[in-house]
């Protein structure tokens, strides 16, 4: 069986290559990654030399590279996680999402319609179905929760998940989505904030909540979202959408005091800054279809989880000191410089 996973140098795509080529030894992974600011090939360092597994660089929107890598490889299952995947860049500069997450995403279903495959996975996002208010925590996002999206991140992936079943139902290609919570743990990339406010917090520099902090998420550790994915291309039903969520749902500014806590800086650092434009309130899952149908549930506590991320980035600081001292600096003056 060979798995093609699109966005493998990044977050949650390395940590399931990582978790594919470990439970699954019969499984080959091709990896197909363009290597963009939030993709980095160290991330995969220590399986570049598994003979399980290869590395494509290639952007998933350049029709021509793609599907020559599908003539040469054959992949029988494509996982696609390469997505411009920040709100606030987004807000920024929406187009590259645009080319990315749905001609990407595009490009990659007419290869599988070309050279045939058994699944298409997509990999989408609970920001699809917009936000729920604070005061209704009776509330939660089903797979039946009308898309309503936000930001133009979240439009894109929108747009891509009714593309996805677009193709399902016209050319019968055989498709899954699912759309998780947020993910956090190992190799996270440090624009985001529970990486981000770890990084600060070991410099001692200011912890940058938006508005009052008072936005609550829905946190899911990586390595569960990695099962469930797992668990949908091998079990999941063609055509249909599955909601992946933690039961973790914290507010912004607990998770900040969290975090100094566990790393013993004081709560002075934190420092309300102008929100978001147009932030959403409030993502919660219901990911009850998922547990009935395929015996899915988170594993890993939020209290647990966090302490194992900590450690992580204790542990690997060169890992991210690398990043945040190149590119990375223009980036968060541009975005923190003046807020
Ligand atoms: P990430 O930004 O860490 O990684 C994205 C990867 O995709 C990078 O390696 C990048 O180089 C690659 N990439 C970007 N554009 C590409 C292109 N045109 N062609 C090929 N590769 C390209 O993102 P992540 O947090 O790992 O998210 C992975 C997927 O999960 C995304 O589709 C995202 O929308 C979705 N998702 C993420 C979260 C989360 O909390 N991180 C939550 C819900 C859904
Ligand atoms: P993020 O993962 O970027 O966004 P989202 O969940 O909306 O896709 O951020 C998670 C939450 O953290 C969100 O409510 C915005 C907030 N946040 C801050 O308060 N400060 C920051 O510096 C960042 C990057 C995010």
């Amino acid at each position: 069986m060979k798995i093609l996973v699109t966005g493998g140098a990044g977050f949650i795509g390395s940590n399931f290559v990582f978790h594919m080529l470990d439970k699954h030894p019969d499984h080959d992974i091709i990896c197909v990654d363009a290597l963009t600011y939030a993709g980095n090939l160290s991330t995969l360092d220590s399986v570049m030399n598994d003979p399980r597994f290869k590395f494509f660089k290639a952007d998933i929107a350049d029709r021509e590279a793609i599907y020559k890598i599908f003539e040469d490889e054959k992949p029988d299952i494509v996982v696609n996680f390469a997505a411009e995947s920040h709100v606030d860049r987004s807000i920024e500069d929406p187009e590259i999402f645009l080319r990315t997450n749905i001609l990407g995403t595009a490009v990659l279903m007419d290869a599988c319609r070309k050279y045939g495959i058994t699944r298409y996975h997509q990999v989408s996002t609970d920001e699809v179905y917009g936000d729920l208010p604070l005061d209704r925590p009776d509330l939660f996002f089903t797979e039946e929760t009308p898309i309503h999206t936000s930001s133009p991140y979240s439009s894109s992936k929108a747009s891509a998940d009714l593309l996805v079943l677009a193709y399902h139902r016209t050319y019968g290609l055989p498709v899954t989505i699912s759309r998780c919570s947020n993910n956090y743990g190992p190799y996270h990339f440090p624009e985001k904030p529970i990486p981000l406010m770890i990084a600060n917090a070991l410099n001692d520099k200011p912890l940058p909540v938006y508005g009052e902090g008072l936005n609550v998420r829905d946190w899911l550790y990586v390595e569960d979202h990695c099962r469930a994915i797992d668990l949908i291309i091998h079990k999941g039903k063609v055509g249909e959408v599955y909601n992946v969520g933690g039961h973790n749902e914290m507010r912004n500014i607990d998770i900040v005091k969290l975090i100094c806590k566990e790393l013993g800086k004081p709560e002075s650092l934190i420092t309300f800054v102008t929100d978001r434009k147009g932030h959403d309130m409030r993502y919660a899952i219901d990911p009850e279809k998922i547990h009935r149908e395929l015996g899915w549930l988170p594993e890993t506590k939020f209290a647990d989880g966090i302490k194992k991320t900590i450690k992580w980035y204790l542990d690997n600081r060169s890992w991210w000191e690398e990043i945040i001292s190149g590119e990375y600096r223009n980036y968060y003056e541009k975005m923190y410089g003046n807020r």
